[in-house]
């Protein structure tokens, strides 16, 4: 019944937000490259992590999912992963400790670096010029020659992500997300703040809680689990060609498997039934996510669920809600019911921050910290209406002490937005806000209990 399925199947499908390459030649060049490159994940992580996204489904875990909106060429240190980690690590152990469950972490890292627009073009000043598309496709400086999409950089993103995952499978592993070290977590000018204090209480109660195992009798020195943790990667499945190239059949099942990332995504501008992005994505073993803006009906909702995930193996599908802060509650129940009613095992993800953006009087593209929460409690409140799981939130944010998004216990205004605003899409959260709403995530779901 089901048309079969190739690496290209996709080809012969309408794809759309792909770059104009203006030389197919260098292009097919670049993608023949990275067809040879050892792969950046291995099928049995991708395995791992649907396992754990299959807690999540049966409401036994929290998934989340935070990063960058784009990663970018320029800010490639060693320090800028690191305090994107630290502030991960630092959300995630306080979920943990307050909702009792486990928090399955998967970053929007070493891969997330490519966007889908909604114009071919722009202008700047009273030039139009064509969009900047992620840095895998163009430069975002503003003029032509920066905005033509260059296949070169399709390999530098695959070099960029192998350095990225190399740090990050060293500092998880490593020592730096040992639970002991959880006080220095904390960077100085989080530490300072309420909600860095906040954090500071919490951490002595793990502390204790640790000397208190060990007092037992729990060995402690040779548990991995609190030594280590699992960070897994994810970014927006969008340019296909460059995810084909990458998708290598595993020697152990036989499957096939996107290996640029554990956990793919596809965007509420790329999800159409008969488009190639689904048929990209239907065929390869990753657990796979996919954005629902607040048109979607029941009958899409559903459609995707057979789509993706005919054999309903829990964990495989995770549908990323992103309706704004006004309509999320009545949008997402009617969803929710028709979903639970049919039995498909997904995990429930609330993205609050692409469907609040506006632009602040100076220009600059913004959210409020207070409209992230609200969507988020909206979220929850549905669930708690139906009786379903919250499973997670995916956030942009950032390890740096950034002014992007509004409010926030440091009650950022229109004027601070200038300070510090660095990013090369959207508006990310700061360390500071992205701990205050991790505390606030957890009350509120820890409320339904
Ligand atoms: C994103 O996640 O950066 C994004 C573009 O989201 P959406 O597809 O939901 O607009
Ligand atoms: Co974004």
């Amino acid at each position: 019944m089901t048309r079969n399925w190739t690496p290209s199947s996709w080809q012969s499908m309408p794809a759309v937000q792909q770059p104009q390459w203006p030389d197919t030649g260098e292009l097919e060049r670049a993608l023949k490259q990275i067809a040879t490159f050892p792969p950046l994940v291995f099928a049995g992580e991708a395995r791992s992590l649907q396992a754990a996204l299959g807690q999540v489904a049966s409401g036994n875990a929290f998934l989340l999912q935070a990063g960058d909106c784009a990663e970018s060429f320029e800010e490639f240190t060693a320090v800028n992963i690191r305090e994107k980690l630290r502030v991960i690590l630092q959300m995630a152990v306080m979920l943990t400790y307050s909702m009792g469950v486990p928090v399955v972490k998967v970053g929007r890292i070493a891969g997330q670096f490519a966007k889908p627009r909604s114009a071919n073009t722009e202008k700047i000043g009273n030039i139009e010029l064509p969009v900047f598309r992620g840095h895998m496709v163009n430069d975002p400086a503003a003029h032509e020659d920066a905005r033509r999409p260059n296949p070169e950089r399709l390999v530098q993103a695959y070099h960029q992500s192998a350095s990225t995952l190399n740090l990050l499978r060293a500092f998880t592993k490593g020592g730096f997300a040992d639970l002991n070290r959880v006080h220095a977590w904390n960077q100085e000018f989080v530490a300072t703040s309420a909600e860095g204090k906040r954090y500071e209480q919490v951490a002595a109660e793990i502390e204790r809680a640790l000397a208190f195992m060990r007092a037992c009798g729990v060995d402690t020195e040779t548990n991995s689990a609190l030594h280590q943790v699992d960070v897994y990667t994810s970014h927006e499945a969008l340019i296909l060609g460059y995810e084909e190239a990458l998708t290598r059949q595993d020697s152990l099942t036989g499957g096939w498997y996107d290996c640029s990332a554990h956990m793919l995504w596809i965007g509420e501008r790329t999800r159409q039934l008969d488009g190639a992005h689904i048929e990209f994505l239907r065929g390869v073993g990753n657990p796979i996510g996919c954005k629902i803006g607040k048109e979607t009906s029941v009958d899409f909702v559903l459609n995707l669920c057979e789509t993706l995930n005919p054999s309903r193996i829990p964990g495989r599908l995770t549908l990323i809600t992103r309706m704004g802060a006004d309509h999320v509650e009545e949008t997402l129940r009617p969803l929710l019911r028709a979903v639970r009613d049919t039995g498909h095992p997904v995990v429930w993800a609330c993205d609050p921050m692409h469907a609040n953006t506006f632009t602040a009087p100076n220009g600059r593209k913004t959210r409020h910290f207070d409209d992230i929460i609200r969507e988020i409690t909206g979220f929850v409140l549905a669930h708690r209406a139906e009786g379903t799981w919250p499973g997670g939130i995916h956030i942009e944010l950032t390890g740096d002490n950034v002014t992007e998004c509004l409010g926030g216990a440091e009650g950022l205004s229109n004027d601070d937005l200038d300070t510090r605003y660095e990013t090369v899409c959207d508006p990310r959260l700061n360390a500071r806000q992205s701990l205050d709403l991790a505390f606030r995530v957890a009350e509120l779901i820890r409320d339904k209990n």
